[in-house]
Parts: structure tokens; sequence; C-alpha cells
């Protein structure tokens, strides 16, 4: 079969090193991809509905959220071709984080308590008769991660209503969710869904602050690990019955079936897991830890969820190691400030891989210096290293051994990931 993967971080990395692995696959594509899928896949830039199209895809995975919000998994589908990833109408549940919040509150799938507004003056109003203590803003289309300001009281929250309203011009109606602020412990929890059938991944948590001890500006994700201690199964069985399974079905009474992955963001509250927001795709750096320890082929995973599947996803086998992963990102100087640092030549990539570490690229790109052609840095993110080990303690070790294997001018990575399992 030939596969295309659209995107170009180290969630698609990922998933190409993984699809790689499976006998099904013929050739592999990716479109832009990155200096590290270009040695496993045949990168190519463009229209991804073109580049589908005059390869002959079989099957397209979409990484990213704003193609699958710009209704690309339909083109596809219009021109006969299969594809692993939301239609534009399931893709809402993280395009438009109201959307979400209707369908949360509907179907009574435990979360924050909110209202949203249309103008800053009702939001404001609205400020000023909630408690003067945390709480949480948000815009509501997409945002890049930019669009959530945890407001520690009533005046950080009245001077960030503007600038979220400014962040929603491009909507027809800018509108603005404020809800309760949660505490506990995040959790990633993404699971495979054809609309019916429903299979959780391993959970994994991720470290969205820039700052060791979870301090600083939010950023796409500076590592992860897996699995989380303190997500106990008995936590992943009420989150599968409480949030997941009524959110598939209650979409699926709304008349929308969700295909691909399903990602919720879980605050393990004190009442039990509830829902921070939708993502509908897969995590990234998330992916990075949860496909180094699937030990089944994905493809069938993937193409189980797509429309028109021949073999049902509750047919296709989805094992897993006991071994733990850990993943550590390595960002560019100045991230996640804009004017981050590019153009770094890497070093120690193989020396790297020599360790057992596996090394997904996520902002690089090949440049040629003169002599050769080498790798230099090109996103806020550039890198994320992940390794295995028995435990996590094993696994941690095994990941910073590779990651202080890589060198590149201005480098900034957190020595800390997994702090909370100590
Ligand atoms: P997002 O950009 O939507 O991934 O949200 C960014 C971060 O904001 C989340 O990872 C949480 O840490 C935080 N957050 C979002 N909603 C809430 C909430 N209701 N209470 C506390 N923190 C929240
Ligand atoms: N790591 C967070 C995300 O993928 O949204």
């Amino acid at each position: 079969m030939k596969v295309l993967v659209i995107g170009s971080g180290g969630r698609e990395h990922a998933l190409c090193w993984k699809l790689k692995q499976s006998p099904l696959v013929t050739q592999l594509f990716c479109t832009p991809g990155n200096a590290g899928i270009a040695q496993i896949a045949e990168c190519l830039s463009g229209d991804a509905l073109q580049i589908a199209q005059e390869i002959g895809a079989d099957f397209v995975v979409v990484g990213p959220e704003v193609p699958l919000a710009e209704g690309i998994v339909d083109k596809l589908q219009s021109v006969g071709i299969s594809a692993f990833g939301p239609n534009q109408a399931a893709a809402q549940l993280e395009a438009s984080k109201i959307f979400c919040k209707e369908i949360l509150q509907k179907y009574n799938i435990p979360t924050a308590q909110a209202a949203w507004f249309e103008d800053g003056e009702s939001a404001r109003e609205y400020l000023s008769t909630q408690d003067d203590g945390p709480i949480v803003l948000k815009a509501d289309g997409l945002a890049a991660g930019k669009g959530v300001v945890v407001a520690a009281n009533r005046r950080e929250a009245l001077s960030a209503v503007d600038e979220l309203f400014a962040m929603t011009t491009e909507a027809s109606t800018p509108r603005l969710l404020i809800e309760e602020c949660l505490t506990g412990d995040e959790v990633s929890l993404i699971a495979l869904t054809d609309g019916e059938t429903i299979v959780p991944l391993v959970p994994c948590q991720d470290h969205k602050r820039v700052g060791e001890g979870d301090t600083g500006p939010n950023t796409g994700g500076m590592g992860c690990y897996s699995p989380v201690p303190a997500f106990t199964d008995e936590m992943l069985q009420q989150a599968i019955e409480t949030i997941l399974k009524p959110t598939v079905a209650g979409m699926r009474a709304d008349g929308i079936t969700y295909r691909g992955a399903l990602y919720a963001g879980l605050m393990l509250t004190p009442q039990g897991p509830k829902v921070l927001e939708y993502n509908c795709r897969f995590g990234d750096p998330e992916t990075q830890v949860i496909l180094p320890r699937l030990e089944s082929d994905l493809l069938p995973l993937l193409m189980a969820c797509a429309e028109g599947a021949s073999t049902p996803l509750s047919e296709v086998a989805c094992e897993w190691t006991n071994q733990a992963a850990v993943c550590v990102v390595l960002s560019a100087g100045g991230y996640p400030a804009s004017d981050y640092r590019k153009g770094d030549a890497i070093s120690g990539l193989e020396k790297a891989e020599e360790t057992g570490a596996l090394v997904f690229h996520a902002g690089t790109r090949l440049e040629n210096n003169g002599h050769e052609n080498e790798i230099v840095s090109s996103g806020g993110r550039v890198l994320g290293v992940t390794a295995l080990g028995e435990d996590f303690l094993l696994a941690r070790e095994n990941c910073y051994r590779g990651v202080d294997c890589i060198e590149f001018e201005g480098a900034y990575f957190r020595r800390d990931i997994g702090w909370r399992c100590l």
C-alpha cells in the first residue's frame, strides 16, 4: 500500500517511523515532512490533496488539527481516497471550544463549569459576578496552543479579555469561553475510534510549561512519559465510561460520526477525571511515547477507523509493551517566543541513536553548507528523544543519555521530565 502522512512535526516522524515497520506499507510518503522523516519516507511539498492524487495514495494519515478543521478528510474521501482523521464536522470538537463545551454539557460529561460571550463588555460584566480567584479564559477557535489564559485572579482575567477576543478575529462570531479553574494532575488520554468502538491508547503525561517545575509560559509540550502511575486503571475505566463513550455516542446522536484519534486532555480532580479540552488528532509529543510502546501494527488500527473500513476496529490487535517510555523535547533557544533561533547545525544525532534512543525530528531541515548537507534547526521544537526502559527511572536514564549526545547552539530542554513520578 502507498501511504501518505500529512504534517512536519515530531508526531509525524513517530507516525512515519511506526508505519515504516508495517509489512502492509510498500511506499511511504510525507508532506511536507522534515529532515528526519526524509530518511524513511519520500517527502513532497505542495497541496496535500493534489499530492495524494498524484502519487495514487491508498491511505492518508492526517497529523495536525489545521487540515482536519479545514476538511481535508472530506476532500480526500470525495476523490475516493481513504483517510485517518475526523471529517470537518467532527473536527469542530477541537476547532471550537464552545462546540466542545456544548457537547460535554448536553451529554453530562464531567468538565469545568463554563459560560461564553460574544463581546468584551458582557464577558467583563460576568467576571465581576465571579469569585476573585483563579479562572480560565479561552478564545473559541484554533490558536496553536495560545488561546488559553489561566488567570490567577479577577484583575488578570479582566485584562486578558480583549487580547483573547483579538485572537478570534477570523471567526464569523468572535466568542470567549470563561470557565472554572480545575486543579489536579493532567493526563493525555488518546483513543482510536470508528464512531462506535473505542480503543484507548496507553495514557501519558505531557509537560506544557517551558520551565522546570512546570513554570513559565505554555509551549506545545516539552516532554512526555507513559505509563502515568497517578492515573490508575480504575480512573482509566471511569474516563472511558463517563467521558470517551458518551462523547462519541453523543456526537453520533447529533448526526456526527467521530472517526480518528480522539484526544482528551483530562484533569484528575478529587471528583474524578474531567475534560479540559478535546483535540481531534494525536498529541505531540504524546505520540512519541505512545507509538514506541505499541507492539501491534499501526496501519490496520488506523485503517479500521476510516469510513468504509473492511475490518472493524473491534477486531484489530492493539498490544502494548509493559516497558515505560520517556520523551524529552529539545527546543530552539528563545522558544516559545516567536523569535526563537533558527538555522543552527545539529550534531550528535547518530551518537544519540547508538545509545538505543529514538530521535524524532520536529523542526529540522537539510541545508547545504557549501561542502555537504547538514541538518539544521528550523522550528521551535527541534527534536524529541524517546527511550524505553523496564521502569520509569530506567527509561528516563536511557532518554537523557541520548539527549546528552546532541548539540546545537542555543539548545534547550527540561531536565525534569516525569518529576511527578518521583
Ligand atoms: P490548551 O491550550 O487548550 O491545551 O490548554 C492549555 C492548558 O491550560 C491546559 O493544558 C491546562 O493546563 C490549562 N487549562 C485549560 N483549562 C483549564 C481549566 N478549566 N482549569 C485549569 N487549567 C486549565
Ligand atoms: N502536547 C499537547 C498537544 O498535542 O496538544
